[in-house]
């Protein structure tokens, strides 16, 4: 009886304790309003200490971003599903910019801009929390350029070479394989040791299953993240994913690791922005967008960057893609983006319909950076590609009229015809460098001209198995290997004579 009675003095005790501690203050917290709420937006009174791109709470836990701080009025994109607001809702400040998790934990992962899962998986452990902008590296804190980042499409890696810390946009209309260019890029990193982090924004939920279907049967999902802000999903969410996307890739890069982003699209991102913008009644510009249509682009593409040794040296490769309309790259965005990146591919529909795919223009495209960091046994081959390719359609062109040629004009346009045909490539198969190197020597040693065009692409699909069998130092290259030694070279021509041969007897002599 008595440990009952001394138990619960104690206690008692102990409560009085806890209260007397307890130390009463007052605690500030300002309350504003919704006056108005629109699609996807709302207006807010009475948070007069909001700050630009401060994160507010509604009432129901929805959150919104402070983007248009006017005299007694905040401008405010939504952040979720707004059917619980009203007008008259009670909003929260909390005094701080949009943060979302960030970590090894997201890798893998299909998320959206605040980090929550769409998998059906469980939350994310986040290692720490990122604001989404951040400023990007000074002029100090970068280094060049050095190292290629292969996309396996041989087309892209002979002729427009990527290097790591780039900006590339991939821009053409629609249906072209702007989006099949960056998914074949994130497939081909199973090979290397680069993490890929894919944003959609604006995207309709099926063509972002496929991406992720796609990736996970090729790729190496483990290494893949994806933030989705689908086209059915808040325009603030929509706006905030290559933001959010950039804060995660960012995470990596500051760890010394390669990262590659894929932004598909832009176009579609300033569409929301100009949506947001008109319902939130700021001034429009050209093409109703937002006088700050540029800056918000160049402040996210200019996070792209290979580090300062010191800094850990890692980098962020960006892919930003844009959609024209009927091939108009002088529009608005379009040419805003081309300024910002450091170069382009460009995709011809008409190419793609004479079922040339990738449908790459190679004559409207460049990379400003890439080409410098391009592996060396690649550039000696390809050096004179770009020429001879470009000499062939000009001659094709006028030949289509059926008037006759020389012999000279038609040895290269037949050569011609077999450079294109290698630089088709189907969906999700990459190629390896070994086997571009030993495509690209080929054609230059003149192999692929003593063979019928329809055979080429059997030469192609059995180049790889061919050369692990035959000639296994070509399939162990790599892009840092020095230029083709004489020896090496001429056994890889050696063995892609066998396969030629093997393919049957040679073309008839024009
Ligand atoms: N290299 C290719 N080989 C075969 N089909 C392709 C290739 N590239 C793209 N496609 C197909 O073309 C269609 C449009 O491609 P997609 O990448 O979705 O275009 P975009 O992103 O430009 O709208 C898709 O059905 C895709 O499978
Ligand atoms: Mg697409």
């Amino acid at each position: 009886m008595t440990t009952l009675a001394e138990d619960l003095r104690r206690s008692l005790d102990h409560s009085r304790n806890r209260l007397i501690a307890f130390a009463l203050e007052p605690q500030i917290e300002q309350i504003g309003r919704v006056v108005e709420i629109g699609d996807g937006v709302a207006t807010v009174i009475g948070l007069p200490e909001t700050r630009l791109d401060e994160l507010l709470v509604f009432e129901g836990g929805i959150h919104g971003l402070a983007v248009d701080l006017g005299e007694h009025t905040i401008g405010c994109v939504l952040l979720g599903d707004a059917s619980t607001i009203s007008s008259g809702s009670l909003v929260r400040g909390t005094g701080q910019v949009a943060r979302i998790p960030v970590g090894e934990a997201l890798l893998g992962r299909v998320v959206d801009a605040l980090g929550a899962p769409l998998d059906g998986g469980s939350p994310v452990a986040a290692e720490a929390f990122a604001p989404v902008e951040q400023p990007a590296p000074a002029i100090i804190d970068r280094a060049l350029v050095a190292r290629p980042l292969a996309t396996g499409l041989l087309v892209v890696d002979a002729m427009i070479p990527l290097g790591r810390g780039q900006r590339e946009l991939i821009i053409g209309d629609r249906a072209t394989g702007k989006t099949a260019i960056a998914v074949d890029t994130i497939i081909n990193q199973r090979s290397s040791d680069v993490i890929c982090v894919y944003a959609a924004v604006g995207q309709k939920a099926s063509s972002v299953s496929q991406v992720v279907e796609a990736v996970r049967r090729y790729g190496a999902p483990d290494r893949c993240l994806f933030v989705i802000g689908e086209a059915d999903a808040a325009p603030g969410l929509q706006w905030l994913t290559p933001y959010a996307a950039c804060a995660m890739a960012e995470y990596f890069m500051a760890r010394g690791r390669d990262v590659l982003l894929v932004i598909d699209d832009l176009t579609k991102h300033a569409a929301v922005y100009r949506q947001v913008s008109l319902l939130l009644r700021r001034p429009p510009g050209r093409e109703a967008y937002p006088g700050d249509i540029f800056y918000i682009h160049s402040r996210l593409l200019e996070r792209a960057a290979r580090l300062a040794p010191e800094l850990g040296g890692g980098s962020l490769t960006a892919l930003p893609i844009a959609e024209t309309q009927a091939g108009n790259i002088s529009a608005y965005i379009p040419t805003n983006l081309i300024s910002i990146t450091d170069g382009q591919i460009y995709l011809d529909p008409r190419l793609f319909y004479e079922d040339q795919k990738p449908a790459v223009d190679v004559g409207k495209s460049v990379s400003r950076v890439g080409g410098k960091t391009q592996a060396a046994v690649l550039k000696s081959l390809s050096e004179s590609l770009r020429l001879e390719y470009a000499q062939f359609l000009e001659l094709e062109m006028f030949t289509r009229f059926g008037s006759m040629v020389d012999e000279r004009t038609h040895k290269v346009i037949e050569h011609g015809r077999r450079i294109r045909a290698v630089l088709s490539q189907q969906q999700f198969a990459p190629l390896p460098l070994g086997e571009q190197v030993a495509l690209l020597l080929a054609l230059s040693e003149g192999i692929l001209d003593g063979l019928p065009l329809e055979r080429v692409g059997t030469f192609r699909t059995n180049l790889g198995s061919w050369l692990a069998e035959h000639c296994p130092e070509a399939a162990a290259l790599d892009d840092r290997a020095e230029v083709l030694r004489e020896d090496l070279r001429s056994r890889i021509k050696a063995s892609l004579e066998l396969l030629a041969h093997s393919l049957g007897p040679p073309s008839a002599p024009p």
